[in-house]
């Protein structure tokens, strides 16, 4: 290589290196984020690990929120010292993020809550649920001010777009636009209707721009409820939306862990990046200033990532625990509890920050007895030693039937010989 090369790739390398620094991973949850957004100098992180994680503008850790019996699917903003989460277990909580205390519960939805989004005025919030029905609530004083079935498929995502204008998008393809009145949610006009389904809005000035499960991102004129603009991804679902605060930029993120940039001026795709190594999902994103993205999915931590900065994988290398278990060598049992238990416990009595108690020593521990783990009434008051019998009978049954109550989310496993395997290996493993 000729000296002046050189000196150019050595330039490259660390133009590279320097990159690769400014990229910050927020490290901590237990199992995958699925909802990222900004809430004035905090990022709130909701993750399948059942919390809620508060985090500095430059990604330092500042507190976990626990209150959830499920994963959080959804957490936003409501005003200084407050937030909303949402999560699987139909609940919706206001927290004072000062604190980490939960203020109020906001019980209404039968169904995972997958979306929230505060009114202008900031003083009540919608919820999208798969329950079917969009649901509008007063933050102050808990009131459910309407409750309305929308469309026949789930809910997935709402929006505000002016004080008494609200979105919903749901998965028969839906898009509604509701009235806020004086006798709570009143259903306007389906401005799409029985398309794919839709995943994801995100309001921008004058516009509101929403993401298909075939892998589209489209756009209405809020004035007209036009079309302005549509792409297509590669049939792919997209997963994910966010937009700068200008709304300059839009970034979608999709089913085979891609990222693309779409530039809102004329609606044209700047860039996509490989954001997944493993070409796992990207389930959450959001924008911290107009050049600072943070993504994630199926890894336990999201990562800050400037979108002017080179765009190599932000998640190298697998997804974690669950997926990297098809090596040759993997035991029966081991590969069933990676799969359908490791991203919940762990195995090792210093507990990682996991849905689901350790279950280090678990054989002849009476059930709901693990020093500082929230059980639930029905764990924590049982009578059942746990056995290769009683875990055989947990696992035979489900958790639904054999321990009725528990927020260990139902699963059987079917197959005999599996939950044999399974508990052969965590016989030794937990030791
Ligand atoms: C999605 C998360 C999740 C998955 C997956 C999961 N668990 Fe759990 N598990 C929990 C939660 C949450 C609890 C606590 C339940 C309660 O308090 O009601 C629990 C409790 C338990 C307990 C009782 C522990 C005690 O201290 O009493 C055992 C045993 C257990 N799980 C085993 C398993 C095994 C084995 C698997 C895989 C086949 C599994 N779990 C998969 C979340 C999960």
């Amino acid at each position: 290589m000729i000296p002046a090369c050189r000196a150019l790739a050595a330039l490259l390398v660390g133009l590279v290196a320097q990159a690769g620094a400014a990229q910050t991973a927020l490290t901590g949850h237990g199992g995958p984020v699925k909802g990222l957004s900004r809430a004035g100098e905090l990022i709130l992180s909701a993750s399948f690990d059942n919390s809620v994680g508060l985090w500095s503008l430059s990604g330092a850790h500042l507190r976990w929120l626990e209150g959830h019996a499920a994963a959080v699917n959804v957490a936003i903003g409501a005003g200084p010292g407050r937030l909303l989460s949402g999560g699987d277990d139909f609940d919706i909580i206001a927290w004072d993020t000062e604190t980490g205390t939960a203020l109020r519960h906001f019980t209404g939805h039968k169904g995972k809550v997958m979306g929230l989004a505060l009114s202008p005025d900031g003083r009540r919030f919608a919820s999208a649920s798969w329950d079917g029905a969009v649901g509008l609530w007063d933050i102050d004083t808990g009131r459910l001010l309407g409750l309305e079935q929308a469309g026949s498929g789930a809910v997935n995502a709402v929006a505000f777009a002016g004080p008494d204008r609200l979105y919903s998008a749901s998965a028969d393809g839906t898009l509604r636009r509701w009235e806020l009145g004086p006798e709570g949610l009143e259903p306007r006009r389906d401005v799409l209707r029985g398309g794919f389904g839709i995943n994801v809005l995100v309001p921008g000035p004058g516009w509101l721009a929403y993401g298909t499960v075939d892998g589209h991102i489209g756009a209405i004129d809020l004035a007209s409820e036009a079309p302005l603009a549509e792409l297509a991804l590669e049939r792919t679902p997209v997963l994910a939306l966010a937009a700068t605060p200008s709304g300059a930029l839009l970034a979608a993120g999709d089913g085979q862990g891609a990222i693309t940039l779409v530039r809102t001026s004329d609606w044209t795709p700047l860039r996509a990046i490989p954001a997944s190594g493993s070409g796992g999902p990207i389930w959450a994103l959001a924008f911290l200033d107009e050049t600072r993205l943070v993504a994630a999915g199926l890894a336990a931590h999201a990562v800050i990532w400037p979108v002017d900065g080179p765009a190599g994988p932000l998640f190298p290398g697998g997804a974690g625990p669950r997926f990297k278990v098809d090596a040759a060598g993997v035991s029966n049992g081991e590969r069933q509890f990676a799969r359908k238990c490791s991203v919940c416990h762990t195995l090792t009595p210093q507990d990682a920050r996991r849905a689901g108690p350790s279950l280090h020593r678990i054989f002849g521990r009476k059930a709901g007895t693990l020093p500082g783990y929230g059980y639930s009434e029905a764990l924590g008051s049982s009578d059942i030693i746990w056995s290769p019998e009683t875990l055989d009978r947990l696992f035979d049954l489900g958790p639904e039937h054999y321990t009725p109550g528990s927020k260990m989310p139902m699963q059987r496993i079917t197959r005999a010989q599996d939950r044999t395997d399974l508990i052969d290996y965590l016989r030794d493993a937990t030791r």
